[in-house]
């Protein structure tokens, strides 16, 4: 459920999974009481909402104001848990749990994260004599006649009323057989002290009393508790030295003599010999034993957070230090010590980000891990797509770019975005990889002149990567392009052969005169992405004339003609186009060759819906005989209708 209450050694522990802080609410016979601060404190609750937010944790002293407690042994809690619901009404759970208490030493003195307390039983300096003495003193007199006194650094006691220490934020209570003294840690009366280069701070404070004549004084000192820092860290681990004798709660006219060290995180007890087992380093070493945390170690917390689009990382862990010692006085009375310490070691924010890019010549591995609990990714970017949002992920494109020399360098934008929940601070990260293949050559285009038109030859070096493009002119090389223009294509698994007939589109003439030509075709070899021309391969053939019509890319037609099957042969020289002075350029005994531009030579242009169509007419001047009404001529008919595609000039 939501709300869990777990009964440990010395505390309740109740904690609510909750993104709204909770209420706390102690009941006792007389009523309830919302534990806030001061009290909270002072009266032994120690509230925490862990960093994440999620959840709040009370931690309860048995010795707490609100608890019943049946003679050290049975420690009665009551708690009311409030919530606000999403709806903005309270919601209450009641929570009732009986703890045992444990075997208590006779001195116990606990620095919690914002009090200390200190709880001494009667056999602590004068025995059975004392406990009668106490006891009698608790019930029967009003607390007028105890005093507290505070030892103060330089030797100087200070004596005080339980009415004006409690002013001044100390609770003093009894139980069945012990006296707690508890405060908050802005004590007036604490000082600090540096035990083995260790800064501690302490308050010396005894609770004293009279009867019959006798003065009972009953040392409560409390050491305390390190300043707000939060531990060391070196870089890998969150270090933490403790005095190993805690003076001035050893007497030093005792004997010391040490039980237990241990640790506690999360539960569980860690000593010098298994603190390894969990990565951990408790080791006690000369004056001090000196813990060790390994950063990222299992039971902290890893909070994260965004600064100036910096993405930085906290991790924290909980640690109970717990020294269990005893002190032997004049070789026979003996009094055992619990000491535990509660501390949040912490690193600063850090730079953290959980990216790594590995590269490698076949892919890019971008490691995105050891994502906190508290991290979600929620995009990813590649090259501007996206390819990921949510839980769907897509196709990834990546660059790239032929550098010559069979070099081909890789590359891609990433960018991530990482929110932060709850409070949904997003996270950009974004990066670039790029890696660099060697061998990659691209296709290699032979060209081989037929005798009637042109062969390439493309040998595919690496058929997987389909990084170039055949193509001629703008059009990448098909099989819909190949069937348009009548080229033939074969093709095996690394080898394509193309022929290409002359006349079919793509060609260029030029050298044009009655007996040759030549044509030249080109296939380009283009970066499949950018389309930018990397190389290409350009194959000029000397070709036999015959009658054509063609046009060279710099708009100059070119027409042979011949007029062999005509009869009576028609006067070559007497040939001329639309425009009469256009005359061939060259002539022989059979055919004549003209040359003109497109807009030359009475030549129209018609214009089709994806093309234009430049017509001009080869005529034959007759001699023209009148004969009566007749015309009567005895040259040939002769007439040639020229059709010339715009496509002729695509390639210029
Ligand atoms: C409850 O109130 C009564 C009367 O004021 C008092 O005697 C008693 O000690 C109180 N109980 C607790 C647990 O404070
Ligand atoms: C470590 O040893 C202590 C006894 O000193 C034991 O209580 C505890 O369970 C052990 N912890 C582990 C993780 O082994
Ligand atoms: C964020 O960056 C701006 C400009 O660089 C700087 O002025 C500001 O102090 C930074 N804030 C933090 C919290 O680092
Ligand atoms: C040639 O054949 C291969 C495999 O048979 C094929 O992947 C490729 O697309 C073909 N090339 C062309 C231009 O059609």
């Amino acid at each position: 459920s939501q709300v869990q209450s777990k009964c440990e050694d010395r505390s309740l522990v109740i904690q609510v999974e909750s993104m709204e802080v909770p209420q706390f609410e102690a009941i006792d016979e007389n009523g309830s009481q919302i534990l806030k601060e001061p009290l909270a404190a002072r009266c032994g609750y120690t509230i925490i909402s862990n960093k994440m937010a999620t959840s709040t944790t009370l931690r309860a002293s048995f010795f707490s104001c609100y608890t019943h407690n049946q003679n050290d042994v049975k420690f009665t809690f009551r708690f009311n848990v409030r919530l606000r619901t999403s709806k903005g009404i309270w919601e209450t759970q009641s929570i009732s749990t009986l703890c045992f208490g444990p075997k208590w030493a006779h001195r116990e003195v606990v620095c919690e994260e914002d009090y200390m307390e200190a709880t001494v039983s009667d056999l602590d300096s004068t025995g059975l004599m004392l406990y009668v003495l106490f006891l009698i003193q608790v019930q029967s007199s009003t607390k007028a006649t105890w005093q507290l006194m505070f030892l103060q650094g330089d030797g100087h006691k200070t004596f005080m009323s339980i009415q004006e220490a409690e002013s001044l934020g100390y609770i003093v209570t009894s139980s069945a057989h012990r006296v707690v003294l508890r405060t908050d840690q802005r004590s007036p009366h604490a000082k600090v002290m540096m035990v083995h280069g260790v800064p501690v701070e302490v308050i010396q404070v005894s609770v004293v009393f009279r009867r019959l004549q006798m003065v009972v004084l009953l040392d409560l000192t409390m050491r305390v508790c390190w300043f707000s820092d939060s531990g060391e860290f070196n870089g890998a681990w969150l270090l933490w030295d403790v005095p190993w004798v805690m003076l001035p709660l050893v007497d030093e006219s005792a004997v010391f003599e040490s039980q237990y060290v241990g640790i506690r995180v999360d539960g569980e007890f860690l000593d010098q010999n298994n603190a390894t087992s969990k990565g951990l380093r408790l080791v006690h070493s000369g004056d001090l034993v000196l813990i060790a945390v390994p950063f990222r170690a299992e039971g902290g917390y890893r909070k994260s957070w965004v600064v100036n689009n910096t993405y930085k990382e906290e991790f924290g862990i909980s640690l109970l230090y717990e020294h269990d010692f005893s002190l032997t006085y004049d070789g026979s009375r003996r009094i055992n010590i619990k000491h535990r310490l509660l501390r949040v070691l912490a690193t600063p924010p850090l730079c953290h980000p959980p990216f790594k890019t590995l590269d490698n010549d076949v892919a890019f591995h971008i490691l995105l891990g050891n994502i906190p609990s508290d991290v979600v990714l929620e995009e990813v970017w590649i090259n501007k797509k996206q390819v990921m949002s949510g839980h769907n992920s897509n196709t990834i494109v990546l660059v790239f770019q032929y550098l010559g020399g069979g070099v081909v360098q890789y590359s891609a934008h990433l960018k991530f975005t990482l929110t932060i929940i709850p409070q949904r601070e997003s996270y950009y990260h974004h990066t670039f990889v790029s890696s660099r293949v060697t061998n990659t050559f691209p296709p290699q285009i032979m060209a081989q002149c037929l005798h009637q038109g042109i062969c390439f030859t493309i040998v595919q070096a690496s058929p997987s990567l389909s990084l170039w493009e055949v193509g001629v002119d703008h059009e990448p090389l098909t099989f819909e392009l190949v069937a348009q223009r009548g080229y033939k294509l074969h093709n095996d698994s690394h080898r394509m052969t193309l022929e290409v007939p002359i006349y079919s589109i793509g060609y260029r003439y030029d050298d044009i005169n009655l007996f040759n030509f030549y044509g030249t075709f080109e296939l380009l070899l283009r970066d499949s992405r950018t389309l930018q021309v990397q190389a290409s391969t350009s194959k000029r053939c000397l070709f036999k004339t015959e009658d054509m019509t063609v046009c060279s890319s710099d708009g100059t037609i070119t027409v042979i003609t011949g007029t062999k099957s005509t009869r009576p042969t028609v006067q070559l020289k007497k040939l001329h186009l639309l425009d009469p002075d256009c005359r061939p350029k060259q002539l022989d005994e059979s055919r004549a060759l003209f040359e003109f531009r497109v807009n030359t030579c009475g030549t129209r242009p018609m214009v089709g819906e994806s093309y234009v169509v430049y017509e001009n007419e080869v005529i034959h001047d007759r001699q023209l005989i009148t004969d009566g009404p007749n015309l009567i001529s005895r040259d040939s008919q002769f007439n040639i209708n020229l059709q010339t595609f715009s496509d002729c000039f695509l390639s210029g």
